[in-house]
């Protein structure tokens, strides 16, 4: 449970709080690579943080994000032109560059006035079939961070966006939530659940998939530099000598808004980036070490079900649904009347209301990360007002891992299976590295 300023303060992310303060620290998702897919293709309106941007291609290829609202009267420049190397605005024509240069006036014949303003521009880098942006101070800026994913060809690598109507942390919370996995993904976690029997699904590729039955798993925490990790343990099988095997699933947390989640042959990446205090993209990455079908992933993640999910606009629908689109028919042998995971969990969140009043909540030991994950983000608010570096900010997360259910062998702690994840660092760590040497 939480006091109400305490929600506040983790869920309102806007210019002015203290939670936008901190987020903007870093470089986030702004959009698809897909979404502005090629030279002088229409430009994208995008909010980030309760800020109002447009991304935009220019005829050179290269992508840039500038404020939506034109410096000259305010028009949206989502609505303009992107041609010869910039967005022209349609109201009186005046024209940008990706990095605010501004290129024509026609309704302003000076030359001096061009070359003294600026539109306000954002850095901008495109890796891992994402655009990211910084909005943050131009003197805090980071270094732009390196994922594993980044590193893939592009055919190993299948790119996700879900613009869900609901503020960003009931969806980070459920991402964090182990002891759901085997309730509410009962179609994916237990394939055979109705018959009260356990089975295994052995779909390799999908995070649904338990490979045990244990539904009420003891969960360690651990602090890390990104953030931090926990891992589930269930009970796998008891044996002969009454001492139980594990089977261990670790996720890796980074703030302020990323996960990993893992299957066996892929792991998934998932941002949930405040676009408003009641609006969050879910950029979702699934990456593996060989040629990864998106349809699959659609599909497993219930995304292929055009009436809960706009594939053009990347909007997930199902808030405007009677009952948020569930089919209680289904339900005589699906668990949720919903399908997928992505849309049994988002329907979840959306369900909660566009902000849930944690005042209200009864938490359990089951929810700990949970807990921890408020602590951190809460924490990482206070050093960022304190005028120090948030907690989690690294720029390279190129060893962490998260191991799929995994068998602990007898007298082997779950630590030693994600060595990586101790050895990431802080760009302070970094900093002061630096400094000594
Ligand atoms: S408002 Fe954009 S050119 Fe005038
Ligand atoms: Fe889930």
């Amino acid at each position: 449970m939480l006091t109400a300023e305490e929600n506040e303060t983790l869920t309102r992310v806007g210019p002015g709080t203290a939670m936008g303060r901190m987020m903007w620290r870093f470089w986030l998702p702004i959009a698809t690579t897909a979404q502005v897919p090629e030279p002088d293709s229409d430009p994208l309106q995008a909010n980030l943080l309760g800020q109002s941007f447009v991304v935009f291609r220019d005829s050179s290829g290269v992508v840039g994000v500038l404020d939506e609202l034109c410096m000259h009267r305010g028009v949206s420049l989502a609505l303009g032109r992107v041609e010869d190397g910039g967005v022209r605005c349609l109201y009186h024509g005046w024209k940008f560059g990706v990095d605010g240069a501004i290129l024509d006036t026609p309704n302003h014949c000076s030359d001096r006035f061009r070359k003294r303003m600026k539109a306000p521009a954002y850095p901008v880098v495109e890796a891992g079939g994402l655009v990211w942006t910084y909005i943050g101070p131009k003197k805090q800026q980071p270094p732009f961070p390196h994922l594993p994913f980044m590193d893939v060809p592009e055919e190993n690598r299948a790119v996700i966006r879900a613009n869900i109507a609901c503020n960003y942390l009931q969806l980070y919370e459920g991402g964090v939530d182990s002891s759901h996995v085997g309730v509410l993904h009962s179609n994916q976690a237990n394939p055979t659940w109705k018959a009260g029997e356990f089975t295994a699904n052995d779909e390799d590729d999908n995070p649904g998939a338990l490979s045990v039955a244990d539904n009420a798993p003891t969960l360690e925490i651990e602090d890390a530099a990104f953030g931090f990790h926990y891992v589930a343990k269930r009970v796998a099988e008891v044996g002969d000598d009454g001492i139980p095997a594990h089977s261990i699933r670790a996720t890796p947390v980074f703030l302020p808004v990323g996960r990993v989640i893992p299957a066996p042959t892929v792991e998934f990446y998932v941002f949930e980036v405040p676009t408003t205090d009641t609006e969050t993209a879910t950029f979702i990455v699934i990456y593996g070490n060989r040629p990864v079908s998106r349809p699959r992933f659609m599909e497993m993640l219930g995304l292929d079900d055009e009436r809960l999910f706009d594939e053009d606009t990347a909007d997930f629908l199902a808030h405007r649904l009677p009952r948020f689109g569930q089919d209680r028919r289904s339900m005589a042998t699906g668990w949720t009347g919903l399908r997928g995971i992505q849309q049994e969990d988002a329907v979840l969140a959306l369900s909660m209301g566009p902000v849930v009043d944690r005042t209200k909540e009864h938490v359990v030991a089951a929810d700990r990360a949970i807990m921890h994950l408020r602590a951190q983000l809460l924490e990482s608010v206070r050093r960022n007002e304190a005028g120090q570096h948030p907690l989690g900010l690294v720029a390279d997360y190129g060893p962490m891992r998260s191991p799929c259910d995994t068998d602990l062998e007898p007298g082997r702690a779950w630590r030693d299976h994600v060595p990586g994840n101790r050895e990431v660092t802080t760009v302070e760590d970094d900093e002061q590295m630096a400094t000594a040497s």
